[in-house]
């Protein structure tokens, strides 16, 4: 049976580190402010916003949620936006996605200021990413490899697989494993005898939403296995895009569903409001 990589515990740990330097943040009058907008219903996002609220709240940060109608214009939307780059206690600025269908959420994320981007969705950071020189890191591609790393396994010289080439997961997890070294692989649907492809992997990184996607014949014996999806099953029971039982007395370390990537998403965000608060008030350490 594979190890068991605790998503909540390495959560823990980088929100512990946040509060810590938050709290010597705050002796230099500085408090980090992260505002959130969500448009509409959707009760997902709901669910995810209030949780993003709680974490602000316990490692100290400002937080300001704008809830709009379903209703809201483009117009509408883009004015907070501007009106909050231009706020100095606010340091980031997320956007809750998908919006209602009217709006544009390239239109928003190309609004936001590249520094107060917490999601890292803006083509500025995006292109800082593909060079290697960024401040944020876009928060599901960095808490899997917050993950990783709490496997000491280096990544170095590893061969990568990544399924799902999203530009919110696949595409920048892909970049982030390369930028440690390793040998990485992006499928995707199109990719001709995936199996034989992902069992090339000493870590694989799926991210497709199709639950229960990846089988025992997909992974190679003894590699690490990182699951992104967060899908419903036949009996509407939440569960990854792995086959957890089938696969999991194959690899040598494997994230669960839930309670592996999931708390590591809005740690990283956290992550990044604390360093856009030092970048905004020029604090280098
Ligand atoms: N919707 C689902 N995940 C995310 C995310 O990481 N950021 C934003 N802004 N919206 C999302």
């Amino acid at each position: 049976m594979a190890q068991i990589i605790d998503g909540k515990q390495v959560s823990r740990q980088v929100r512990e580190r946040v509060s810590a330097e938050t709290e010597k943040l705050k002796k230099k009058g500085i408090t980090p402010g992260l505002a959130v907008i969500i448009v509409g219903e959707d009760p997902a996002s709901q669910v995810y916003v209030r949780n993003k609220e709680k974490a602000c709240e316990e490692v100290g940060f400002y937080s300001e949620k704008f809830a709009l109608p379903e209703n809201t214009t483009q117009e509408e939307l883009n004015a907070l936006v501007k009106e909050l780059n231009e706020r100095k206690e606010i340091n980031g600025i997320l956007c809750q996605l998908p919006l209602p269908k009217h709006l544009d959420d390239k239109e928003v994320i190309n609004l936001i200021d590249p520094i107060k981007d917490v999601d890292a969705f803006h083509p500025v950071n995006v292109g800082a990413i593909m060079i290697g020189d960024y401040n944020f890191l876009p928060c599901t591609p960095a808490g899997v490899m917050e993950l990783i790393h709490s496997t000491g396994v280096d990544v170095s010289g590893k061969k990568a697989v990544v399924i799902g080439r999203s530009n919110i997961v696949g595409k920048p997890q892909a970049m982030l494993l390369l930028h440690e070294n390793a040998t990485v692989e992006i499928t995707h649907s199109k990719t001709v005898d995936l199996p034989s492809v992902t069992r090339e992997a000493d870590i694989l990184v799926a991210a497709i939403g199709k639950a229960k996607f990846v089988k025992a014949d997909m992974v190679k014996e003894g590699a690490i296995v990182i699951d992104v999806g967060m899908n419903r099953d036949e009996n509407l029971k939440l569960c990854g895009d792995v086959d957890f039982d089938d696969v999991k007395d194959k690899c040598s370390f494997i994230t669960p569903v839930p309670g592996g990537v999931g708390p590591m998403t809005i740690s990283m965000l956290m992550q990044n409001t604390l360093t856009a608060a030092k970048i905004q008030n020029n604090i280098k350490d």
